[in-house]
């Protein structure tokens, strides 16, 4: 079985199998962003087999927050917040890796008692978006200053790895996207100047694992392949932009879709692979780790053989014991989906459980 077998990241950081479990935000922390009791369990028992644990997202400062409840990695009073979390994944015996994040436009003036920024003033379009206001350049350096701070956060905390949320539309992908970067300084422009962002933010935070970080310590980075929006983000930007984080020598890309084997979201008639082209382009120059819809044994075994990791959300969430069961060849004792009279034994926080039972069709949830 190739899932079970180890991988080793160019940080030197060694994942122990093949399957991750997705960066999955859970709305389960304090308002302050300090992780709970609950949280905690949820993560340390599904850090029991999977090779690594990705954390939902967490702030990287006052004005990234999208969600109420997430995890707060803005300033140094979260560090033993953060080191909990780091502890209690390590101690299920997976790498932990934390998401850092900034929403951007996602956001609104409730959550955050002010405007939320972006790269420019234009709406994201969905209902009842807030016009973000520009963020200045002091303001952009301040926010690359503050991704590099949650990452020594990170390190401090003990974690074994940071991974960029730039996938989902979030502030990193605004900066990206044609659609909400209309800047005419050097942060934005053709695609080049719209890159230029994303990589500050990695460069700075490779200084700061190179200043602090004692043992192997990854950065990877996250990324959603296209967007719907016209102007967005094409599969030609995408490419380009995967070149140039190769070139960054960071040590992965995780694709953000929700198949798959999903083709192009903004062309019907083009149905090749997504995950298929960005494998392709990216050669061995670093690992690609695959996602989406992946449940059964047989699909993670089939997606490595086009890329060498998985991560795995909705099945995590569903059975924290997908990868003991699927190891030990109990394969059809995964659960299949939510099981409402397994409540209690999924150790699924209390805000989840409602959110993920309350949204049609998210999940598929069952008596
Ligand atoms: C409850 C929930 C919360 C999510 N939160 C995040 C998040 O914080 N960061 C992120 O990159 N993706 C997030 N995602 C997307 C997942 O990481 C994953 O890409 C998606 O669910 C598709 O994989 P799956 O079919 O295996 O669940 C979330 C998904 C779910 C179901």
């Amino acid at each position: 079985m190739k899932f079970t077998q180890p991988f080793t990241l160019r940080s030197g950081l060694t994942l122990k199998n093949r399957v991750l479990m997705a960066p999955m935000t859970i709305s389960s922390s304090q308002a302050n962003g300090d992780v709970t009791e609950e949280e905690l369990m949820y993560y340390n028992r599904r850090a029991r087999g999977v090779g690594t644990v990705i954390t939902a997202c967490a702030s990287i400062n006052e004005l990234a927050p999208g969600f109420t409840h997430s995890i707060g990695a803005e300033c140094d009073e979260r560090i033993p917040s953060l080191t909990r979390l780091a502890q209690a994944i390590q101690a299920g015996g997976a790498s932990a890796i934390l998401q850092i994040f900034h929403a951007g436009r996602m956001s609104n003036a409730t959550l955050l008692g002010t405007q939320p920024v972006s790269a420019s003033n234009i709406p994201a379009l969905r209902p009842n978006a807030e016009t973000p206001r520009p963020l200045t350049l002091a303001e952009i350096e301040t926010t690359i200053a503050d991704f590099a701070q949650a990452t020594r956060r990170a390190i401090e905390a003990g974690f074994d790895g940071i991974e960029l949320h730039g996938a989902n539309t979030y502030l990193l992908q605004q900066f990206f996207s044609p659609h909400s970067n209309r800047r005419t300084d050097q942060w934005g422009g053709d695609v080049k100047a719209r890159m230029a962002f994303p990589l500050a933010v990695v460069d700075a935070i490779k200084e700061t694992i190179a200043k602090y970080a004692t043992k192997p310590f990854a950065i990877g980075y996250r990324f959603s392949p296209e967007e719907r929006e016209e102007p967005g983000i094409t599969m030609d930007d995408t490419l380009l932009f995967i070149n140039a984080l190769a070139d960054k020598e960071i040590d992965y890309l995780h694709v953000s879709i929700n198949q798959f084997h999903a083709g192009s979201m903004r062309d019907a008639q083009d149905t090749r692979v997504r995950i298929q082209l960005i494998q392709e382009a990216v050669g061995d120059r670093m690992p690609i780790i695959g996602v989406g819809g992946l449940q059964t044994v047989e699909q993670v075994e089939e997606a490595l053989t086009l890329v060498p990791l998985v991560s795995l959300g909705h099945a995590m969430i569903m059975d924290p014991e997908w990868y003991q069961k699927a190891e030990s060849g109990q394969q059809d004792k995964i659960y299949p989906a939510l099981y409402r009279s397994k409540e209690k034994e999924l150790d699924i926080p209390p805000p989840l459980w409602t959110m993920i039972t309350n949204v049609p069709g998210w999940f598929k949830v069952e008596s």
